[in-house]
């Protein structure tokens, strides 16, 4: 046997700590001073174990892997040495929350809004006088789209970035960000940003480096000397954006390498195996933290690790990566909260969420499944999803949404479908020939959106008014409307934190004007990225008979019931068995305690909930519906829904008074 030399590095993360410390110390306890590096070391503590073991899983084969090691764990440290005082003041406030199991995104006073600055407002200047605004509606997490310095020309609505440490000259600047960040949280709305890290844009100062032959940013990039690696990966990757022809290697004649691109050929995929890249990324991200952003939209989370022969999405060193981004969040700015943007399989996007990982995802699964319930006018597959998949760990949610910027994939799971008897691939077909109108008596008015010829696959864009048939006009108005408000209840009362798209609370319809933009008109996402007019918006809300107006009317209602009743904080959820399948119920709050009960009828009839079932979920009534002033209807089949109504019933008296 060959003896092993005891002072070796050995991959054990109590023995690199002990080595590692006193270097960190030397390096920053000065920097820090005393009391924030006795915080720093707490944290370091605390933290460590699991970022070793991730970044040696990831990184550990490189003969420099410890120097790598330090210099992230410095750049954290330099991170929380440049946080300013009132966010380090945040970060205490939210550790003790997270240690007591109540993070602030869990509350039932939370409700997110999501916006464009120049399409919605202008600039920041302009979303600052937009606060009222946001107030009046009761939100309290803006997140406000891709506003970095982006590529010129075609950027992909922002999600080709140029700069992470520069806005775009166009909305105004890095310290107004600041401003605003700081402003907003004086009304208690926290700010939300993207956080495109698996691509820059082609004109990103390394990417422009690395076209001239620079080998460090070029090591930044996915690139290639010739087809050979290129040809190993490609037959197994799925097309992102078919219009663009199924090829995501790009030859670059000018400096002769090959260039991974996963979604537009401007946007270049960035390599994390490298650990210098994972450095330099996690200086980008705490950049943005100490500018006051609390929440980071990892925008296209599954595509960050590549291996030969898998699809390269959703790899194991993908959550390896962010979780150690998560640690280095936890010792340099605790108050950052990670929001995962998965849209792939069911199973594959709930592996995002964790306290580790990502506290917040956005549920895709709802989205298309509540689109799916108001097409077929059938909740059951709605509700098999749900009561397989709603449940989360403690200290995380789901960001719940109906609309986003981008399009509608129907990602439900084929397996989901199968067991309720329904196959997912004609399901799909039926739902975009729905959204698209094309399906006979459809009220919905939506686009198909890369339509692949070779698999027949689409997806939808549109606004949900348009979705809902708002621009049908006529008899289908005041449906549309009650389908517009009965969605935004779902989403408001099932757990979670719901995030309204706005324009949706004043029902905006598809927004064609992109089609005479050049550098917009071949990407259909636009029609449901409209601008704000905000002159004709304030005319619509005044008059009591717009669809604006009673669409905002319906939302703050739902949003005051929401704030008011404790018992929908959380995510404590479980979907009720109705024998009517086509009504969604719910119930919220534990069942030793205050209970709420959500019916929503999904249909354009009245629809009866059987007598029989209701006093047996929630005791004896008489039932008031907290969500509208219109009273109850009791026919011979028990509680009469009108179409689309949605209804949240309380127990008359509290279970322990009942017996
Ligand atoms: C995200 C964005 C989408 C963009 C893509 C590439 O999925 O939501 O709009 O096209 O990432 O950055
Ligand atoms: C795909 C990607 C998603 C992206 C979308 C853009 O669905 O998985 O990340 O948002 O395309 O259209």
């Amino acid at each position: 046997m060959i003896p092993t030399n005891p002072e070796l590095p050995r991959p054990d993360p109590a023995w690199t700590f002990e080595r590692l410390l006193p270097r960190l110390k030397d390096r920053f306890a000065g920097r820090l001073g005393p009391e924030l590096w006795r915080v720093a070391e707490t944290r370091l503590q605390r933290h460590f174990p699991h970022l070793f073991n991730g970044l040696r899983q990831l990184y550990g084969d490189q003969y420099d892997f410890f120097w790598h090691l330090e210099e992230i764990v410095a750049t954290a440290l330099a991170g929380l040495a440049e946080r300013p005082d009132t966010l380090r003041q945040r970060d205490i406030e939210a550790e003790t929350d997270a240690a007591a199991g109540r993070p602030w995104f869990i509350g039932n006073e939370q409700v997110g809004a999501v916006a464009y600055v120049d399409r919605w407002a202008g600039t920041l200047a302009d979303i600052e006088a937009r606060i009222p605004y946001l107030k009046k509606l009761g939100i309290t997490y803006l997140h406000l789209m891709p506003l970095l310095r982006a590529r010129e020309g075609e950027n992909d609505g922002g999600y080709a970035v140029a700069s992470y440490r520069e806005i775009d000259p166009a909305l105004g600047t890095m310290d107004e960000l600041a401003a605003l960040a700081e402003t907003l949280r004086g009304h208690g709305i926290r700010l939300c940003l993207d956080f495109v890290f698996n691509h820059t844009a082609d004109d990103h100062d390394w990417a422009l480096k690395a076209s001239k032959g620079d080998p460090w940013f070029q090591s930044y990039y996915r690139m290639y000397d010739d087809r050979m690696i290129p040809d190993a990966y490609q037959p197994h990757l799925r097309e992102i954006f078919p219009d663009r022809g199924g090829e995501n290697f790009l030859w670059k004649p000018t400096f002769g390498k090959f260039v991974w691109s996963t979604f537009y050929p401007y946007q270049w995929d960035l390599n994390f195996a490298n650990p210098a890249l994972f450095r330099q990324m996690l200086e980008e991200m705490l950049f943005l933290a100490n500018r006051g952003v609390e929440v980071l939209r990892l925008d296209a989370v599954p595509f960050l690790w590549k291996q030969i022969g898998t699809n390269c999405e959703n790899l194991p060193e993908t959550h390896v990566l962010i979780q150690a981004f998560n640690a280095l969040a936890r010792i340099a700015a605790p108050a950052l909260v990670f929001k995962s943007e998965a849209i792939v399989h069911p199973d594959e996007v709930a592996r995002y969420i964790g306290t580790h990982e990502a506290q917040l995802s956005y549920f895709p699964m709802l989205m298309v499944l509540l689109w799916e319930a108001l097409a077929t006018r059938d909740t059951r597959l709605l509700r098999h999803g749900l009561a397989k998949r709603f449940r989360l760990p403690p200290g995380t949610a789901w960001v719940t949404y109906l609309r986003c910027h981008d399009d509608i994939g129907w990602g439900f799971a084929d397996e989901d479908a199968a067991e309720i008897g329904i196959n997912g691939h004609d399901h799909r077909r039926f739902l975009n020939s729905f959204y698209t109108g094309r399906y006979p008596g459809s009220f919905a008015e939506g686009i198909a959106f890369q339509e692949n010829p070779r698999t027949g696959d689409a997806r939808i864009s549109g606004m949900a008014a348009s979705l809902c048939g708002l621009g049908k006009g006529g008899a289908e108005t005041h449906l549309a409307i009650a389908r517009l408000i009965m969605l935004h209840g779902i989403i408001l009362t099932i757990g979670g934190l719901p995030l309204i798209y706005l324009g949706d609370e004043v029902a905006l319809t598809n927004d064609d004007s992109y089609l005479s933009e050049p550098d917009k008109k071949d990407d259909n996402r636009w029609t449901h990225r409209p601008r704000t007019d905000w002159k004709r918006q304030a005319a619509a809300i005044d008059d009591p008979t717009s669809p604006a107006h009673r669409v905002l009317a319906g939302l703050v209602r739902l949003i005051a019931l929401r704030k008011a009743e404790t018992v929908l904080h959380g995510q404590e959820m479980e979907i009720v068995g109705l024998q009517n399948p086509h009504v969604l119920a719910f119930l919220r709050g534990h069942a030793d305690g205050e209970r709420l009960l959500v019916v929503a009828n999904m249909t354009e009839r009245d629809q009866a909930v059987a007598d029989a079932f209701l006093p047996g979920l929630i005791g004896a009534g008489p039932w008031t519906d907290l969500a509208g002033d219109e009273p109850l209807r009791w026919g011979a089949q028990g509680l009469v829904l009108t179409p689309y109504r949605l209804a949240v019933l309380r127990l008359a008296s509290k279970p322990a008074e009942r017996a």
